[in-house]
């Protein structure tokens, strides 16, 4: 793989050579182009010396690499990865400005863009910002979402960029193999909400990113799909057919209709398990006379176990989030709601699962083959889970 490497002026730029050495590693040539400023951050001696390639910082005057010499490299590249992306890049990105050579070669490159938004909590939150980033995912560009963390400014928030390994395997993606070219794949994800009364529900702590990471790692292995998503803070991935829902009804409706139209279906949403039996027109009041308020909850529809008895029946992944005896309750849910791999991950450890970044899983099939998943982001892990269903389909 071919990639160049932009680097802009932020304080993530300090983690670039480790970067273009992971890279490296994973079988990439990387050139790296720096803007000025990133310039203030890294050396581009210690970069040409990690890449092995001369590094352009001058949008005109770097011996053999300025001017043209964008077209040239514009040819050779597959992706273009800028990393860490300022507010002050992803706007000229947005715009057309080319006024260094960073951006001028933005202008020439054809292939795949990916950007790492790095910046202060509340530069990220500005509405400019926001908008210019949803205007590069609408032209297609990958976004690698920053992550939350104490920032260089002191201050605590979204803006980070994520660790080098974890950007690798976002990069490590976009040249998967297309092994599911002309398959349909149905993924669910994130949590339900069960209204108690107009401003009360019951729901879970799941975002959605185990789900999204499932949906994105399958599309660009070449599937069609579409994701079904309980309400989530995360941005609609690109590519995908989305449908949201609220409820566990709603979701079980458009899975259920969804459902003969796919190969596979893989179920990552946390479904809430009960309902209220009646939800109340206006909002509950606290009685004067009780300490106490009792709530009657009726069981949701199990859609698992419904997609199984689906003619054509398509492949299906179950998920299993428990708190104790993981593998156990796992391969008794596996056998009860009659899928074909269930993938069991440890929600009692907050590093992992819920609202995490991460994961760690581990993956049995209805033969009982077992399969263990370790730690890692959540797309790195959804790959995993698709090589597995890729496997058994061949079989
Ligand atoms: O969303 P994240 O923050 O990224 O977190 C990811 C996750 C922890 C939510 C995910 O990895 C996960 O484990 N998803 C399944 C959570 C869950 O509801 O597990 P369960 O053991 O309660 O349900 C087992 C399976 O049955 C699941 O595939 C679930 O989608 C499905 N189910 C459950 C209830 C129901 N009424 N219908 C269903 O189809």
């Amino acid at each position: 793989m071919n990639i160049v490497l932009g680097v802009s002026g932020g304080i993530a730029a300090y983690k670039a050579p480790e970067l273009v050495r992971r890279l490296r590693d994973a079988g990439a040539d990387v050139r790296v182009i720096l803007t000025p400023n990133a310039a203030r951050f890294v050396s581009p001696l210690s970069l040409a010396a990690v890449s092995n390639h001369g590094v352009i910082v001058e949008q005109w005057g770097d011996a053999g690499h300025g001017g043209v010499d964008h077209i040239e490299l514009a040819r050779w590249a597959e992706l273009l990865f800028i990393a860490p992306a300022t507010a002050n890049v992803i706007a000229k990105l947005t715009a057309g400005i080319a006024d260094d050579a960073l951006t001028t070669y933005a202008l020439a490159h054809r292939a795949e863009l990916v950007i790492a938004p790095a910046m202060n909590t509340f530069m990220l939150a500005h509405p400019t910002v926001q908008q210019n980033i949803e205007t590069l995912r609408a032209r297609g560009a990958g976004i690698i979402e920053p992550v939350n963390g104490l920032l260089a400014c002191g201050e605590e928030g979204a803006g980070k960029m994520p660790d080098v390994p974890l950007l690798v395997e976002h990069i490590r993606g976009h040249f998967a193999s297309r092994d599911l070219d002309g398959k349909s794949v149905l993924v669910t994800a994130g949590p339900t909400r069960e209204p108690l009364d107009p401003v009360r529900y019951l729901s879970n702590r799941s975002s959605g990113k185990m789900g999204y990471a499932l949906a994105e790692a399958a599309r660009r292995r070449g599937a069609n799909v579409t994701l079904v998503t309980g309400p989530t803070a995360l941005p609609a991935p690109a590519g995908v057919a989305l449908t949201r829902v609220t409820t566990a009804a709603e979701m079980h409706a458009a899975v259920l209709a969804a459902a003969p139209h796919h190969q596979i279906v893989i179920k990552a949403a946390a479904v809430a398990d009960f309902a209220a039996a009646n939800v109340a027109d206006q909002k509950i009041k606290k009685s004067e006379s009780s300490d106490e308020l009792t709530l009657r909850l009726v069981k949701n529809p199990d859609i698992l176990a419904d997609v199984a008895r689906v003619s054509p029946r398509p492949f299906i992944v179950a998920f299993a989030a428990e708190t104790e005896a993981v593998e156990e309750q796992a391969r008794a849910k596996l056998q009860r709601k009659g899928a074909d791999l269930i993938v069991a991950n440890d929600v009692a450890d907050r590093t992992i699962g819920f609202d995490s970044d991460q994961n760690e899983a581990l993956v049995i099939a209805k033969d009982g083959e077992v399969t263990r998943l370790a730690k890692a982001g959540k797309l790195a892990i959804a790959n995993r889970v698709l090589d597995i269903v890729v496997g058994r389909l061949a079989r």
